[in-house]
């Protein structure tokens, strides 16, 4: 964190049934792609940054360093998941969805998990940038590691008594002013409309969505903070609003980026072609190289989850896995349920041989059986 490496073997005690974190993801932390002034994840940031500046002087204080694991800082589960009201049930929670370090300590799933923290330490403007890591699927939208801004404003009694209408109503009126001024200026004259939403931290939850390329794009989620949230934490009078937003998905937009494995890549090609202050600057893919694809069947076990399945093909083939995509899938007469995935595997640099392709896939093979309880075919 703040450019120290942390290594696995400093936060799990060797072989917790408790931790589901997998090395290729631990090897991610502190890399800090949000801190790199010449990264368009950066890039963005500092836009955003920018705006804020702007329109808000010296208002929001800006944190971008908060440690994503509990033995170096605090992101507990308590911060992730309790202070920020999600029930105990909700799917988030599950060692599917989330990674833990160990039974109550994980990395954070969302910036949301350090809101609290900077209430009680009575901020009332800030922004909060980091890496958060959720389990998914795979494909070109989605990676296990990505960026989150979280924007947080609180307004005290007097802010909104005189204005006529109440504080809820106040500040969703407030925060759609706000992000509607973003996407402008990010994006420049685009159509806009709000989506009615739901969010356990906050009441009423908003979806802000922008027409992008002939599609409804959704751009962030938001809302007018939980009153909970601002009691617990030494704000009982007061009216908040809290928006985050996914770094990456605006950049594919912004910048053209077709793939979300391209923002890991340290290939010169890649990196040369962004700089520090440049939003927008379209993407020149190097050339296309051909994917290859190879499907997998089998009969699944009931713990068989499709996430499980992805963190195994991420396990052996890295970044060189581009799709895991269910194809078919059937239950026999006996209640044997089986499955067809199929993987489509890309470098994003280079060409792939045949040969090297087919040992990838012997070995996904090899692990998935072993780790999944799941019948070859
Ligand atoms: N934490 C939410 C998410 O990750 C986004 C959000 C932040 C929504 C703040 C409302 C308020 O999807």
């Amino acid at each position: 964190i703040g450019g120290v490496k942390i290594a696995r073997d400093d936060v799990v005690r060797e072989s917790d049934p408790t931790n589901n974190v997998p090395d290729n993801i631990f090897s991610k932390i502190g890399l800090q792609l949000h801190r790199k002034d010449n990264h368009p994840i950066g890039i963005l940031k500092n836009a955003i940054y920018d705006y804020f500046d702007t329109n808000y002087p010296s208002k929001f204080v800006k944190f971008d360093d908060l440690c994503p694991i509990v033995s170096v800082q605090q992101i507990c589960s308590l911060q992730n998941f309790d202070e920020v009201l999600v029930p105990a049930d909700h799917v988030s929670r599950s060692y599917n969805d989330t990674y833990y370090v160990n039974a109550d300590t994980v990395l954070r799933c969302h910036t949301s998990a350090h809101q609290a923290e900077l209430l009680r330490e009575g901020h009332s403007h800030f922004l909060v940038t980091g890496d958060v890591y959720r389990r998914d699927s795979i494909d070109s939208t989605h990676y296990p590691v990505f960026h989150q801004m979280e924007g947080v404003r609180v307004f005290s009694p007097d802010e909104w008594k005189d204005s006529g209408t109440d504080a809820t109503s106040y500040a969703a009126m407030d925060l759609k002013i706000c992000l509607e001024g973003l996407a402008r200026h990010l994006f420049g004259a685009v159509e806009m409309r709000w989506v009615d939403t739901y969010f356990p931290f906050t009441d009423p939850s908003f979806e802000l969505e922008i027409y992008f390329q002939e599609n409804w794009m959704e751009v962030l989620g938001c809302g007018v903070t939980e009153q909970d949230i601002l009691t617990r934490n030494g704000r009982k009078d007061s009216v908040a609003w809290a928006f985050g937003l996914g770094l990456e998905r605006l950049a594919m937009v912004l910048f053209d980026i077709p793939d979300i494995r391209l923002f890991w890549s340290t290939d010169q090609r890649f990196t040369s072609q962004f700089s520090e202050g440049k939003l927008g600057v379209k993407f020149k893919p190097f050339s296309k190289f051909p994917p290859c694809y190879k499907d997998i069947s089998f009969w699944i076990s009931d713990s068989f989850t499709e996430n499980n399945l992805c963190e195994v093909v991420r396990g052996v083939a890295g970044d060189l896995v581009e799709e895991v995509k269910l194809m078919d899938k059937f239950t026999n007469k006996k209640g044997m349920t089986s499955q067809c995935y199929r993987i489509a595997y890309r470098s994003m640099e280079r060409s792939l041989t045949d040969e090297e392709i087919n040992q990838l896939q012997w070995n996904v093979r090899e692990a998935v059986q072993s780790k999944l309880h799941v019948t070859l075919r």
